[in-house]
């Protein structure tokens, strides 16, 4: 064990098990990501505070659009919501907002807005927000794969060219460092489609608290076991 603090510069969060919160309830799925948004809104604050850089969170996935019609309207409706209460906080506390996912699966309304939001918040310093929306990493990866196809077709490039870097240039999340840290709530021990080639070597941390009930003191106690691991990448 070494005795030095990791350093956590980019946290990725799973935001997993706002419909199981809400069955235990009795309530509607809806209630549940209802729920779920107001403990974005607490986390992302406390991401802040606790000097965090980089926070990415999960939102919604490529996968999530084979849901009932009536739920992907309702968590449209409350992104929606979000983008719209939430700006005035977010450029009062110097967050810089960036969406990661495919924008032409989302309505215009909302694609447009989102623009907006990266192009006035760009300037922010304090913390990035990453929302990964209608994202999908596999996706991400073969898009990627794609512009490089075409980049070598023309030939401006040759496969010599092609390594670690340029391929992660070519990714949505070409400006953010790796994640240092994942989360994912909800009990479930699975990645499923988020940020594949990003988390090589990121520390992941399981919880079986469902994303609604997830907290600042819950976050900040998984950063401090996250603190006590050794990172290795692979070295001796
Ligand atoms: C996460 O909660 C929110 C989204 C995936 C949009 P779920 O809706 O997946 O909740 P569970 O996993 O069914 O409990
Ligand atoms: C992952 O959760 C996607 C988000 C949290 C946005 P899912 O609930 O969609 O994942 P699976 O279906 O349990 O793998
Ligand atoms: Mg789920």
């Amino acid at each position: 064990m070494t005795d030095k603090t990791n350093s956590l510069q980019h946290l990725a969060i799973i935001m997993d098990g706002n419909g199981r919160w809400a069955k235990k309830r009795g309530l509607p799925r809806s209630a549940g990501h209802k729920k779920g948004a107001e403990t974005v809104k607490d986390i992302v604050r406390a991401a802040g505070d606790m000097g965090i850089k980089y926070l990415t969170l999960y939102a919604f996935s490529t996968e999530n659009w084979q849901r009932d019609p009536e739920e992907v309207k309702g968590l449209m409706g409350l992104l929606r919501e979000y983008l719209k209460s939430e700006l005035k906080e977010i450029q009062e506390n110097g967050v810089r907002i960036m969406f990661i996912g495919e924008r032409q699966m989302l309505d215009a309304d909302i694609a447009e807005q989102m623009s907006k939001i990266e192009k006035d918040t760009a300037d922010n310093d304090k913390m990035t927000l990453c929302i990964a929306l209608s994202y999908g990493s596999r996706q991400e990866i073969v898009a990627a794969v794609q512009k490089i196809a075409l980049l070598a077709k023309k030939g401006d490039i040759s496969t010599n060219d092609i390594d670690i870097k340029m391929f992660s240039d070519m990714l949505y999340t070409k400006d953010i460092p790796d994640p240092d840290l994942l989360i994912r709530t909800s009990g479930e021990q699975r990645i499923s489609n988020y940020l594949l080639w990003q988390i090589a070597y990121s520390e992941l941390f399981f919880t079986p608290t469902l994303w609604p009930d997830f907290s600042k003191e819950e976050l900040a106690g998984i950063v401090d076991n996250f603190n006590r691991r050794e990172r290795r990448y692979g070295k001796n």
